[in-house]
């Protein structure tokens, strides 16, 4: 049995269908019982029900596990509680594979979520676990929060200059890559960035767009104090905001750049580029 914390997330969802897929028994930790039918649905064999920050809920869910893949939910200031809690059960147990799923450049200071992550893979090294850590990039499935505006109004907007030029992965080769190093052995102890081929500036990716679409599309720098507004409407919390504001400058001010050969030699592969995930999602979206 595998565990998948985080399962009803985007990462999660992802995950439990690529293991599904190969017949892996997955055990899916969700956050509210509403969550179970979707991970049974995409072929989770057991759903659990419970909150990541409280020990007996991780003790109980990571009992008769072989490998646990750990997902933290997204911008949370409990990252490393919560890491050290699922390490901490994974002594316990004795499982024979820890599966972190991280972030590309942990290492920097300037975004907290990142810096959180490199807390957790610090323990890990010194945790005598079998681990394994993922740093996958920005998924290129983000775009997707957009496809609405992109599609009926041929606008891609993003909270930083379009000239911004960012690495992205496509979510379904982290999920396969997943798969591959919970499911085969000589991945003990490795680190592997997670990035897709392009680097690609906001410019780019609506040219992209506009191209698979065949509809014009610009990329549209939407003020920060305007995004920062309509995430608060959104009911999205201060630490999430302030969290994402500081990426968001990050990025306008570095850019965000990886390289795809790790995760090339992983799936055996070339990764997928933008262009082949806007042509597989607008065939599944509208059949275009
Ligand atoms: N998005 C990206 O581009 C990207 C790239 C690289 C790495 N990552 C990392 O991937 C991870 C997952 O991101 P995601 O976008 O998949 O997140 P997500 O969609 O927000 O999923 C997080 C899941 O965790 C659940 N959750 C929240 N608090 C919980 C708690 N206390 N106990 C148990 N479950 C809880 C959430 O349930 P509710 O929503 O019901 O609370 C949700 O189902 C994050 O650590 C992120 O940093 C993301």
């Amino acid at each position: 049995m595998i565990l998948v914390t985080g399962a009803a997330g985007k990462t999660g969802q992802a995950v439990i269908c690529a293991l599904a897929a190969k017949g892996e028994p997955v055990r899916a930790l969700v956050h509210h019982s509403e969550q179970t039918r979707s991970v049974m649905d995409l072929g989770a064999r057991e759903a659990a029900v419970g909150d990541m920050r409280l020990r007996a809920a991780i003790e109980q869910v990571t009992q008769d596990v072989r490998a646990i893949y750990h997902i933290c939910p997204n911008m949370s200031p409990d990252e490393v509680t919560i890491g050290q809690a699922l390490i901490t059960a994974a002594q316990t147990t004795g499982v024979e594979r820890f599966v972190y799923h991280s972030v590309l450049h942990p290492q920097t200071e300037a975004m907290p979520h990142h810096w959180l992550k490199l807390r957790v893979e610090e323990r890990l090294f010194e945790s005598g676990l079998a681990y394994t850590i993922l740093q996958p990039a920005a998924y290129m499935q983000n775009a997707l929060a957009h496809w609405d505006q992109i599609v009926e109004q041929g606008v891609y907007p993003v909270p930083y200059v379009v000239e911004t030029r960012l690495a992205m992965v496509d979510l379904e080769d982290v999920a396969a890559a997943a798969t591959i190093v919970l499911t085969e052995s000589g991945h003990a102890g490795a680190t592997y960035e997670l990035a897709g081929p392009d680097v690609l500036s906001q410019t780019e990716i609506a040219a992209i767009l506009a191209e698979l679409l065949r509809r014009p599309v610009r990329a549209q720098a939407v003020p920060l104090a305007v995004w920062e507004c309509g995430a608060r409407a959104s009911g999205m919390g201060d630490y999430q905001v302030e969290t994402l504001v500081r990426m968001f400058r990050y990025y306008e001010k570095h850019g965000f750049a990886g390289n795809a050969q790790v995760l090339g030699w992983l799936l055996g592969r070339p990764p997928t580029t933008f262009s082949a995930f806007v042509r597989r999602i607008s065939q599944r979206r509208i059949g275009a």
